[in-house]
């Protein structure tokens, strides 16, 4: 028992020392300032692309927060579900519908922008930290095409989900986001295909399309160990998830698709990999309100698709403590170490949506996930055998 609890802790500080490497993290991986590696990092990157255009006024309430804490920007040692969530600058974060990139130690969160109507018709923000507590905003990475009316993401067109991936082949940064045209409402249902050679873009709108001819809303996208990209998204009407093949370069589905959770009515689709079978988190669909997270598992990406039990637990677990999927991050690579991170949308005030990361625990097949007031990765994360 003594050894077994020993052996566990000392797996538990080499997956914590290992992330503190990755990190540049110096002791006890929260740091009350930032290390000279961290001052070395961020002195040699220049700040993202049309900065000023990353705070467009969003609404009063979140105005006051950040007014208040421009000047009070504490450095953060946990996560606080829930909370509102300010950057290095003191200002509220505003990346919903989030997709996580990383990259030399380097944690990258692109989401939507979301404005004064709550709607995302700004473009996409990038924020960037290398502990998964402190983000800094990094700028608007792609913004809506102001001067072109005829563009289909001219101002008015609502850009979500964005999820940005790289393709080895091209050495681009490939993002991939939901995107309804201007004026119609939730109708289109097109996936938006952008662009860039660095990570911090901006990114070059390329085209958008419906996959193979199909509706694409809620979507993420998902890089296997082989190098095949796939695009999953919530199709015909959300009623049936699609999982489309890409083309190597990322750029496009490739024509191979499946139609899975046939009539499930799913949305919010995260998808990763852990020991060698594909895992899903999404919702169930009921718009803005939040429902019973789903789980699913294959041991190919193509499917079949077998469907779990959710995997929240406890108390407000039928509604994913009041959450919707977004993505699910591995805290470092191979370390089985997965963060549940979902919207906890505000239908009455969608600007002032929150943040809801949970970590998840793996256990016979299947992940499961409890509420925390305040936790920290390195804590709270279970060591999976
Ligand atoms: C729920 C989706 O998951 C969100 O991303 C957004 O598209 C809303 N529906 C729109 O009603």
């Amino acid at each position: 028992m003594q050894l077994q609890q020993s052996l566990k802790a000392s797996k538990y500080r080499l997956v914590i020392t290992g992330f503190c490497l990755i990190a540049n993290v110096t002791s006890g991986c929260a740091p009350s300032a930032a290390s000279s590696l961290d001052r070395r990092f961020w002195a040699g990157n220049k700040p993202g692309p049309n900065t000023s255009e990353t705070t467009p006024q969003t609404n009063a309430s979140i105005d006051a927060v950040n007014n208040s804490n421009l000047m009070n920007a504490a450095r953060l040692n946990s996560f606080r579900p829930g909370d509102t969530w300010l950057d290095t600058e003191g200002q509220v974060i505003n990346a919903h519908g989030g997709g996580f990139y990383v990259e030399n130690g380097v944690y990258y969160w692109f989401g939507e922008l979301k404005g004064q109507d709550g709607l995302a018709r700004a473009g996409i923000s990038l924020y960037s930290s290398t502990d998964l507590y402190n983000w800094r905003n990094e700028g608007l990475v792609l913004a809506v095409d102001k001067s072109n009316p005829d563009s289909d993401i001219a101002e008015g067109a609502i850009i979500e989900r964005p999820k940005v991936i790289f393709n080895k082949k091209t050495q681009k940064y490939v993002m991939w986001f939901h995107l309804e045209l201007k004026g119609q409402g939730y109708g289109s249902a097109r996936a938006g295909v952008a662009v860039s050679d660095t990570v911090r873009g901006p990114y070059r709108f390329l085209t958008s399309f419906k996959p193979n001819n199909e509706m694409s809303r809620d979507q993420t996208l998902f890089v296997d160990d082989n190098g095949k990209a796939y695009q999953i998204a919530a199709s015909e009407e959300n009623q049936t998830m699609h999982i489309n093949e890409l083309t190597d370069d990322y750029l496009k589905p490739n024509g191979k698709f499946v139609r899975t959770f046939i009539g499930r009515s799913m949305e919010a689709p995260a998808v990763f990999k852990y020991k060698g079978r594909y895992h899903l988190i999404a919702s169930g669909c009921t718009g803005w309100d939040p429902n019973s997270a789903r789980q699913a598992v294959a041991d190919n990406m193509m499917g079949p698709w077998t469907e779990l039990d959710n995997p929240a637990q406890g108390p407000e677990s039928d509604v994913t403590f009041r959450s919707q999927s977004t993505y699910v991050l591995e805290v470092t690579p191979g370390s089985g170490q997965f963060i549940y991170i979902g919207d906890r949308w505000n239908p009455d005030n969608l600007a002032d949506s929150r943040y809801i990361w949970l970590p998840l625990k793996y256990d016979n097949g299947r992940f499961t996930m409890r509420w925390q007031d305040e936790w920290q990765w390195g804590q709270a994360l279970p060591v999976t055998p």
